[in-house]
């Protein structure tokens, strides 16, 4: 890398009208990640001294979305009041960078784009003292193009609306995304006038100065073109979100994931997979999540920063949200597993039950529609169908205290706070309001009668 400071300036501030959103632009997400962040993230890789970020349009809403973010003291917000171009937003930012310096400009509509792509740019900065990224694509409409001469040296940027016939043929277009030395990069901007069809100031028009006063300029091309695709519209948003997906999916399986269709499956954030787990159709998984090797995940399963361990099963329709589950637990289908439920090894959850703040132990069951919450259960407990934890008298959360090897029948209310000791039975259609001893039965439910001769009532005939 050439030796100069790294200062890196995001062009954020542009109203997106092309979205037709009250969202501003760079606030619209790919794979869960806002545009705006995906570029941040990717800038932070290169360890520049600060991150230069010009804000207009919604700026308010962009930095507080920002507010949380782990490196947010190298975030440096930049107001630009008026939007005169890509051009003057540069020239807005660069009061603020001191020193000598080289400038990596980013537009916040390009998410993504590669750290090491950018960091090869830096690189070129020992020999130049402007870089481009540019691309030769197929369909260049809209983007600005790239000019050069009969010994192939680039010579400027045309904008499409300011481009001649010919100049529209040209497939070489610009990325956006540009690295000079701040020195000439301050004289070159001043030069630039909006005298264009925009009436802007193109950032685009230091390529031609730079080139007209001698100075050598650089191209090079990401290793993806995909890298470069900039989004505008919303169409653009699902197609880069696609793209993204692919990559990640391909990513997944190179490292020994099982993906039943990669292009049925949605990774949003930080996901690990372990080898020789196999993912069904129409999985959902937000990061920050750990999936462990050799897990099973059937179709229609949404998984949001969550831990599994090895060997689990999780059937189809479950949903998993903040919990922790251990090695080989068997989930589902149609379950629900809500923040703060920690499954030991060998747990059975089966179909509709939900839990919630709940912790069970090694082994145990909870095979059919029922709710647990607010709970910690033993190891090897069986819990029978339809049993409820009543943790909320209306105000307050209480807990239910369930020891090893207690079998609750079906269709028990445990009405907290209780506990129930090791041992325990609690006969079905129970509803538990006290303590239950060690190795003892409870049963409340009413003492069954029979009444011989019982009519149902009938209708009258008419
Ligand atoms: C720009 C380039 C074009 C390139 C394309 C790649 C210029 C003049 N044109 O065009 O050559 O092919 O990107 O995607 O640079 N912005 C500000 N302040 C402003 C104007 C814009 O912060 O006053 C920000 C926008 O929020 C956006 C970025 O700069 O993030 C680019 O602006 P946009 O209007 O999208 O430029 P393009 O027409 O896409
Ligand atoms: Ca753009």
């Amino acid at each position: 890398m050439s030796n100069r400071p790294l200062h890196i300036v995001i062009l954020a501030a542009g109203k997106g009208s092309r979205m037709h959103s009250s969202t501003p632009k760079v606030l619209h997400k790919v794979a869960g990640k806002s545009l705006l962040g995906h570029v941040i993230d990717s800038s932070l890789k290169l360890e520049p001294e600060h991150i230069h970020i010009v804000v207009g349009h919604g700026k308010e809403q962009v930095v507080e979305a920002f507010d949380g973010h782990i490196s947010r003291a190298k975030l440096n917000w930049i107001e630009q009041t008026e939007q005169l171009g890509t051009g003057h937003a540069v020239s807005t930012a660069l009061p603020n960078i001191q020193g000598d310096a080289n400038v990596l400009m980013l537009t916040a509509d390009v998410p993504l784009m590669q750290a090491n792509t950018l960091a090869s740019m830096v690189d070129a900065m020992q020999s130049h003292s402007l870089v481009l990224l540019t691309a030769i694509v197929d369909n260049p409409s809209g983007l600005g193009r790239i000019t050069r001469d009969e010994s192939n040296t680039v010579t400027g940027i045309v904008e499409q609306k300011d481009a001649s016939a010919a100049e529209q043929k040209i497939c070489e277009i610009n990325s956006g995304i540009i690295c000079a030395h701040k020195e000439p990069l301050t004289q070159w901007l001043s030069k630039v006038s909006n005298d264009n069809a925009q009436k802007e100031y193109y950032l685009t028009d230091i390529v031609d100065i730079a080139h007209q006063s001698g100075h050598p300029i650089a191209a090079q091309h990401p290793a993806d073109n995909a890298e470069v695709m900039g989004i505008n519209s919303r169409s653009q948003l699902a197609h880069v979100e696609r793209l993204y997906q692919h990559v990640k999916a391909e990513q997944l399986m190179a490292a020994g994931v099982t993906i039943l269709d990669p292009a049925r499956i949605d990774i949003r954030g930080d996901v690990e997979i372990g080898v020789d787990t196999t993912i069904d159709i129409n999985v959902v998984i937000e990061g920050p999540t750990k999936i462990g090797a050799g897990v099973h995940i059937a179709p229609n399963c949404l998984i949001l920063q969550s831990e599994i361990d090895d060997g689990a099963t999780i059937h189809p329709n479950t949903v998993i949200e903040n919990a922790k589950l251990g090695r080989n637990v068997n989930v589902g289908p149609f379950a629900r597993l809500r923040p703060g439920t920690n499954l030991s090894d060998s747990v059975r959850i089966g179909n509709f039950v939900e839990t919630k703040n709940a912790k069970l132990d090694v082994g145990v069951k909870v095979n059919h529609l029922s709710y647990v919450g607010d709970a910690t259960v033993g190891r090897d407990t069986n819990i029978g169908a339809g049993v409820i934890t009543c943790n909320y008298d209306g105000a307050y959360k209480h807990q239910t205290t369930i020891g090893q090897n207690v079998f609750v029948g079906s269709d028990s209310q445990l009405v907290a706070p209780v506990e129930i000791e090791d041992g325990a039975t609690i006969g079905a259609g129970s509803t538990i309001t006290s303590k239950v001893d060690k190795d003892h039965l409870a049963i409340s439910r009413a003492k069954q009668r029979q009444i011989s001769g019982w009519q149902r009532p009938k209708k009258e005939s008419k």
